[in-house]
């Protein structure tokens, strides 16, 4: 599959290329970026542009779109236009209505879009989900999910944090990955309700922290917080409790803890799984070592969607557009006091 890359010269980008470079189902087919010189650094063998129109009469199949959120959007619909497939960073767009254009573009197109919801990769998470999958914790009752930062310091750029170029705060950034991440556990999320505050950086329409309730279809409930006022530093953590046992993944570290038993309230197996060799890598090189592996995994899955297999551990349009329906309707919430209530949409097919 021959794949070009927007946003190449960024932190991001820059891996996607070395991802696409390194897996042997694809070849770069182009780079393009607004800052040409940086284009032409990562581009290795292949063509470099800073003019979508030339970079996109290279001949590709898909494109993988590393910019910053607010510019998304017209980059998605001209790569459909163009009769593209589509992989996605998150946050899909800073507005629901943004996100859905792009969903519809993809739909109309008849091609795969895929969000960047690499966590789902991150092996503590895939592995709290084949738990989940194997029925070895039950039924789920609930899932617990949290994401936190320390606020700005953590940003390099304005569009990063604030809400016209990002959409908002805490439940936009950090927290975006453990909404999908509660979608990815409870299959959908059609009800929300919560709080969202802003009184510790007071960045306009960017909450400091969100604490929410989702359900999904069947009522079953995530208990959900976004924050920007962890002083502790980057966490993310998701529990799931189940009426024979609960999994639990966190990061960083990279960690597991799986109980299980026969009956409510038998006899517990505890299992706790580290993850040593991720936790050296990342200590003596970075955390971009955990992240790239995870783009790469990402990638090959985004490669089996264009073909139209289903049932893949990666995000869709549709995860992308609900985290957003999500973020947007925790704010809704806010003003309202009330849940507000969101259509099934499910899973996302290429027609
Ligand atoms: N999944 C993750 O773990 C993760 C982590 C960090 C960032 N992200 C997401 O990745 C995206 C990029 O973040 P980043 O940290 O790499 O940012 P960055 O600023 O390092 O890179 C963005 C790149 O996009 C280019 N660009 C901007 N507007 C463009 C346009 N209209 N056309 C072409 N190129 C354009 C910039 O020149 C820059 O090189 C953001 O959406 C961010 O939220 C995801």
């Amino acid at each position: 599959m021959r794949i070009g890359v927007i946003g190449a010269a960024g932190k991001i980008g820059q891996m996607r290329v070395q991802n696409i470079i390194d897996n042997p189902d694809t070849v770069l087919a182009a780079v393009m970026d607004m800052e040409m010189h940086r284009a032409v650094a990562v581009a290795q063998d292949a063509p470099a542009f800073s003019d979508l129109e030339r970079f996109f009469d290279t001949p590709m199949d898909a494109v993988v779109i590393s910019t910053p959120a607010h510019v998304r959007e017209p980059l998605c619909l001209r790569a459909f236009e163009r009769g593209l497939h589509v992989l996605t960073e998150k946050p899909l767009s800073p507005t629901v209505a943004g996100a859905r254009r792009i969903v519809d573009a993809a739909a109309k197109a008849g091609k795969a879009l895929g969000t960047g919801f690499n966590m789902r990769y991150y092996p503590a998470f895939a592995h709290m989900k084949d738990v989940v999958t194997s029925g070895q914790i039950g039924q789920i009752d609930h899932v617990r999910v949290y994401g936190g930062h320390d606020g700005l310091g953590h940003f390099a750029h304005e569009w990063e944090y604030q809400a016209e170029f990002s959409g908002g705060g805490a439940l936009w950034d950090v927290g975006i990955h453990m909404t999908d991440m509660a979608r990815h556990i409870l299959g959908e999320i059609t009800s929300v309700y919560g709080v969202a505050t802003n009184t510790v950086w007071n960045v306009p329409g960017s909450e400091d922290n969100a604490v929410a309730i989702f359900k999904n279809p069947e009522g079953i409930p995530a208990i959900y917080q976004a924050s920007w006022n962890d002083w502790k530093g980057y966490k993310s953590a998701v529990e799931v409790y189940g009426s024979l046992g609960m999994v639990r993944a966190s990061y960083a570290p990279m960690q597991n803890l799986v109980i299980t038993m026969d009956k409510p309230g038998g006899a517990a197996k505890k299992t706790r799984k580290f993850y040593p060799e991720i936790m050296l890598r990342e200590k003596l090189k970075s955390w971009k070592t955990t992240a790239i592996q995870s783009f790469g995994e990402e990638l090959a899955d985004f490669v089996r969607l264009t073909h139209g297999e289903a049932g893949l551990r990666c995000a869709d349009g549709h995860a992308g557009l609900r985290a957003i329906e999500i973020a947007a309707a925790v704010a809704e919430s806010t003003r309202t006091g009330q849940p507000v209530e969101l259509e099934n949409i499910g899973d996302m097919s290429i027609k």
